[in-house]
């Protein structure tokens, strides 16, 4: 395998979460017309509430944006009221899908093992999975990052993702949604041992997929976030919302 095959291009993926109503399609299509006058280096992805997908993915038809889903079922189909499956985000457009955000992990008691079993459901579908991960506060304080955050990722990640496209992202808990990120240090630290471990399960083809970070990625904070040692794109909630916000983030990747 050569180094460039190893070296995917960046991945910048706005996490919409609970927000957006039709009129927030407005926000995806300035950012596909920036991004169509001036192309971005990095590969682009919006993801949508479920309700948005299949217009979004119409509205950015023809351009070089994508679009995902939030979460899917680990089945494929069947009685499970209220929820999406993987096949149902392939229909409505979807190239990627986030899997096991902390959100979902936090309030919807989704584990590691749960979350694996989504990824091989949504691999089974052809969709790119972006599996987070992250520690909490307290785990941070107690010393326990390194080790939460490595076991997620053994956890998380089932063998079957042996070369296929993913991503993985690390969103540190307490920076998501609080404008606090962490340093540049500790992202370091932590994307080093995520990207030991992925070589750890997958042998050299893990070497390949990028490692997102997430966590309160803004316009003034994402030249100094993307430059890091071992950072492959970023995660993006808050910033997502707003185009020109989205697009800065993006032009630095
Ligand atoms: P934030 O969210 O950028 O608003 O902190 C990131 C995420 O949770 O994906």
């Amino acid at each position: 395998m050569t180094l460039s095959s190893l070296t995917p291009r960046p991945l910048i993926a706005g996490n919409w979460k609970m927000n957006g109503l039709a009129e927030a399609l407005d926000q995806a299509r300035a950012v596909a017309a920036a991004l169509d006058a001036r192309p971005a280096a990095a590969r682009v992805a919006i993801c949508p509430p479920a309700t948005l997908l299949h217009r979004l993915s119409e509205t950015l038809e023809g351009s070089s944006v994508l679009t995902g889903g939030q979460d899917c079922h680990a089945k494929a189909s069947g009685a499970h009221t209220g929820d999406i499956a993987a096949s149902m985000l392939i229909d409505a457009g979807a190239r990627l899908v986030i899997l096991g955000h902390s959100e979902r992990r936090e309030d919807h008691g989704e584990t590691s093992a749960l979350v694996a079993a989504k990824v091989e459901t949504a691999l089974a579908a052809g969709l790119e999975p972006i599996i987070c991960v992250g520690e909490s506060l307290a785990q941070r304080e107690a010393g326990a990052a390194l080790e939460v955050v490595t076991a997620q990722v053994r956890e998380s990640l089932p063998a079957s993702l042996a070369g296929q496209a993913f991503s993985v992202a690390y969103e540190p808990i307490w920076a998501i949604g609080t404008g606090r990120t962490a340093t540049v240090a500790d992202i370091e630290e932590m994307h080093a041992a995520i990207r030991a471990q992925l070589v750890l399960i997958f042998g050299e083809a893990g070497k390949a997929p990028p490692i997102l970070y997430g966590g309160s990625v803004k316009p003034d904070n994402a030249v100094e976030i993307l430059r890091a040692a071992e950072v492959g794109g970023a995660l993006v909630g808050g910033a997502s919302l707003k185009a020109a916000d989205f697009l800065a983030i993006i032009a630095a990747a």
